[in-house]
Formats: structure tokens, C-alpha cells, sequence
């Protein structure tokens, strides 16, 4: 009805065309994703998960390594080659990979129809009737105050289980590696009043689980709400809302904040805590504002609070200046903590960060691979022995579907956020908490026994 009567006023730029988005990069992408289709659905757009019929194709890139970019490049070759068949299709680049190379995108041989950066989104439809009326739209201008706060996402996700929120944009702490400061512009945090009704709303529509994003989302603050009184305030909409955040940052983890946590049952167990290195010299090196001390004491901290959390991290292989010593440090801290699960990378150095111009990529790529490789295969045994103690426990879990594995059994994450699989029963089904108890367990799962 309502779509009648704005067709009458005015014609929608969309017109019914087909619109196919492709997703790379972080979940604050994947969030934005959604943000893109609910406005461009407002402009007669239709989304299709078909790229062959697609009239518009945006991918949604990311720039943090150099390897995230090279597959985007690859695959923009073949849309193009898409085109070839269909001369009316519109290609457009949008996220991080438009902010940082707006002008390879904008010119010469790699220059596509659309260039859209993360805060120009509410701009797509112009720079889209641009390139249909023959142009290039292009708008990468960063913002200080874009959230797209009152935007209701178009949730393409359908487990109808788990849902994410982001709660700011941007990025002020500038760790000497990394590119998302200058793609993704400066910190801003979103009216608390939209968050929690996003939330709210969410579980009305039978969502159980929130997680709240941002890329140092305990930095958040907007007025007098920090980020534990926005917890407080989504973690009191209903227990049966399950409330995660990622990213946190080390050195905003504070004690307000592990007490909210450990106050509320359906603040999830879980912590993921990027570490980066474990040695307090090359963590000056990377500008990441805290010692290998402050780390571990606030590690202590989150284990006085809550001794069942889960600790997540990230971490990076060769930086540089790199020594053997300091890659030593970055092995010992992993069994110190004890990490539950870890993200693992090689240094990838990006121009235009404060390393690219003052610290020399110098360790070589088989030394980057020979250290990646060593922490791996010490998570691995890390995440296998954290499964091995979890054998015997109990848990509540929350169902999200059926296993790829096996059509009989169900699976779900507990608090802590491992997946449990689990023998399908009657009556049991997807967005129900069950109480499993873990018998066995991989590397990767925990495989657990209903308690009646
Ligand atoms: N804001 C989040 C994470 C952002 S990017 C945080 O600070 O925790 C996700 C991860 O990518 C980072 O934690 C880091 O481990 C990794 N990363 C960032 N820049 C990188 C680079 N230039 N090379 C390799 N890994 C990088
Ligand atoms: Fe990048 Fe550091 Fe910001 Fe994380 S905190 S996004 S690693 S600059
Ligand atoms: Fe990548 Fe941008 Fe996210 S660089 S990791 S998509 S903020």
C-alpha cells in the first residue's frame, strides 16, 4: 500500500530493478549490507540472492590485508565479464576497498559505475540513477556523525535466531598496522534510544540473541551512556535475550563493565579480547596502548568476575622488526590465557598507515608463514584442550539449526559461544534454549546429551 502511494508522488529510482550484494570484510560490513538494501528497497530496488538476474551488483569490500583485496579484484573481473552479456548492468564498489581507492576506481581500466564509502550510503540512490543516466557516481566522503541510526536493517541472515546491532562507526586508536581508521573515519556512537529499540523489536520478532558491534565497541559513549549502561539497558529487555559485543579493545575493559556482565545471566561468557602480541615492545611498536601486563591483569580481572568466561583474541605474525624473542612472547601468552578460539594472521602492510611509512615490512614472508604456522598449531591444542574440560559440563543452549553433518542432530552455541551438536528430539526446534550436557568433543565443537 504504502509503496502505491509513494510510486504515485514520485517515481522510485529502483523501479523493480534487481539488486545483488556481495560481502566481504568484518560483520560491521555484513551490518551494512543490510543498511544498503533496506535503502535502496525504499527506492523500488528488489533484492535478489540470483546474480544472473541482478540489473545492479555492489560488493561490499574490505581492505585490512592485502589478500582480502586481491579477491575482491579477481572477482570484480568477473562481474565485468557478467556485463559483457548484459551492457545495461550497474557494478559498484562499495565499503572500505571504495574508501581507500577511489581513484583506481574512479579512472582508467579498473574503473567501475558506483563508488560508494562506508558513510555514503544514504547517497546511493543518486550515485546510482548517475551511472544508469551514463556517469560514475562517486561519494566517499567520511562523516563525523553518519550512524544510519533510524535505518531499520533489512535482516538477510535468515536463522531468525541471532541478529547484529551496530552500535558506532569508525575507529580512533590507530595501531600503527592497520587501515580501518582511514577507511572507516572517526569514532561516533548511535542514540542508545534507536539501539534498544532495535533490540527490542528484534526479540518481539523472535530474535534470542543480540550482538552489539562496532570495531572498539567499549569505547562507546553517547551523553551520559557508556558502554556498561548500554548493556545494562539491552541485557534488561528480556533474560531470554541472549546480549554478545565484539570488538573490545584491552585497554577499555573495564571493571564497571565486567560487573555488568557478571550481574546479568544473559550477558553471554564471552570476551573477545585482540591481543595482537604478546610482547610489551612490539605492542608500543603497533600503538596498541597497553603492556603485556596490563593485558594479562585485566585477563585476571575478567576471571575474578566471571571464571567461566570464554577469552577470544587476535593475533599478528610478523610485524615488523619482528624478533624471535618477541614471537616467543606472543606463544607464551597464548598458553598463559589459554585462549578459547583465536584469529591468526601474517602481516599485511597497508599504505597509507602509520607502519607503511615509518616501520619496514622486513620479516621475510617464509619467516611470517614458519611463526603463523607455530601459532596455529598452538590455538589448535589450546581449543582442544579448553573442549576437552568443558567434557562433563552442562550447558544452555540456544538452537539455531540443523547440522550439515548429520539431519538428526541439531546444533546451537552455549554462553560461552562454542557450538554444541546435539541429538534432534521432539518438539525441540530453532530459537529454543535446551539444556545439553557435553559427553565428547573436535577441535572445533563440543557434542553434548539432551537433560530431559
Ligand atoms: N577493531 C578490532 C579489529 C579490527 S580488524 C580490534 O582492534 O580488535 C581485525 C583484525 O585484523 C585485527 O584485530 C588484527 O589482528 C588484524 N589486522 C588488522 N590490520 C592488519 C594488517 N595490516 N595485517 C594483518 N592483520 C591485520
Ligand atoms: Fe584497527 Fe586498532 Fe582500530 Fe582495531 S583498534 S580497528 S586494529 S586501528
Ligand atoms: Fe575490512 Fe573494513 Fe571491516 S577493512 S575488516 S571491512 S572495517
Amino acid at each position: 500500500m504504502n509503496c502505491e502511494l509513494k510510486n504515485s508522488l514520485r517515481p522510485l529510482t529502483g523501479e523493480g530493478r534487481k539488486l545483488f550484494i556481495e560481502t566481504y570484510g568484518c560483520q560491521m560490513n555484513v551490518g551494512d549490507t543490510e543498511i544498503v538494501v533496506s535503502i535502496l528497497q525504499q527506492e523500488g530496488y528488489r533484492y535478489t540472492e540470483q546474480i544472473a538476474e541482478a540489473d545492479v551488483i555492489l560488493i561490499n569490500t574490505c581492505s585490512i590485508r592485502d589478500n582480502a583485496e586481491q579477491r575482491i579484484w579477481g572477482r570484480l573481473s568477473e562481474m565485468r565479464r557478467f556485463r559483457k552479456a548484459k551492457p545495461s548492468l550497474i557494478i559498484g564498489i562499495i565499503g572500505c576497498m571504495a574508501e581507500r581507492l577511489k581513484e583506481r576506481l574512479t579512472e582508467g581500466r579498473d574503473a567501475v559505475d558506483v563508488v560508494a564509502g562506508p558513510d555514503a550510503y544514504r547517497d546511493l540512490p543518486r550515485l546510482l540513477r548517475e551511472a544508469e543516466a551514463g556517469g560514475h557516481g562517486v561519494n566517499t566522503l567520511l562523516s563525523t556523525e553518519e550512524t544510519y541510526a533510524e535505518i531499520a536493517p533489512v535482516r538477510l541472515d535468515k536463522n531468525g535466531v541471532s541478529a547484529f546491532i551496530a552500535i558506532m562507526r569508525g575507529c580512533n586508536n590507530y595501531c600503527s598496522y592497520c587501515v580501518v581508521p582511514y577507511t572507516r573515519g572517526i569514532e561516533r556512537s548511535r542514540d542508545p534510544e534507536t539501539i534498544v529499540r532495535e533490540a527490542r523489536e528484534l526479540f518481539a520478532n523472535g530474535y534470542k540473541e543480540v550482538t552489539l558491534l562496532g570495531q572498539n565497541v567499549n569505547s562507546y559513549r553517547f551523553g551520559e551512556v557508556n558502554f556498561p549502561e548500554l548493556m545494562r539497558r539491552v541485557a534488561a529487555i528480556n533474560p531470554a535475550l541472549r546480549v554478545r559485543f565484539a570488538t573490545s579493545h584491552p585497554k577499555d575493559i573495564s571493571d564497571e563493565l565486567l560487573e555488568v556482565m557478571a550481574s546479568h545471566e544473559n550477558i553471554c561468557r564471552t570476551i573477545h579480547l585482540p591481543a595482537q602480541s604478546g610482547s610489551s615492545a612490539m605492542l608500543k611498536r603497533m600503538n596498541r596502548k597497553y603492556t603485556r601486563e596490563w593485558y594479562l591483569e585485566r585477563v585476571a580481572a575478567i576471571r575474578r568476575y566471571m571464571p567461566d568466561c570464554a577469552i577470544t583474541t587476535d593475533l599478528i605474525a610478523g610485524f615488523s622488526g619482528e624478533t624471535e624473542e618477541e614471537h616467543r612472547e606472543t606463544l607464551s601468552l597464548m598458553r598463559e590465557v589459554g585462549y578459547e578460539f583465536a584469529y591468526m594472521f601474517k602481516y599485511s602492510e597497508r599504505p597509507g598507515t602509520f607502519a607503511s611509512k615509518h616501520l619496514p615490512d622486513d620479516i621475510s614472508e617464509e619467516l611470517k608463514t614458519a611463526r603463523l604456522q607455530e601459532i596455529i598449531e598452538l590455538q589448535n591444542e589450546l581449543s582442544m584442550e579448553s573442549n576437552r574440560r568443558d567434557i562433563g559440563k552442562e550447558f544452555s543452549i540456544l538452537v539455531e539449526g540443523t547440522s550439515k553433518r548429520r539431519k538428526d542432530q541439531l546444533f546451537g552455541r552455549n554462553s560461552q559461544n562454542k557450538v554444541v551438536v546435539f541429538d534432534a528430539a521432539d518438539g525441540v526446534k530453532v530459537g529454543d534454549y535446551v539444556r545439553v550436557r557435553v559427553s565428547d568433543c573436535t577441535p572445533a565443537t563440543l557434542l553434548g546429551k539432551r537433560i530431559e
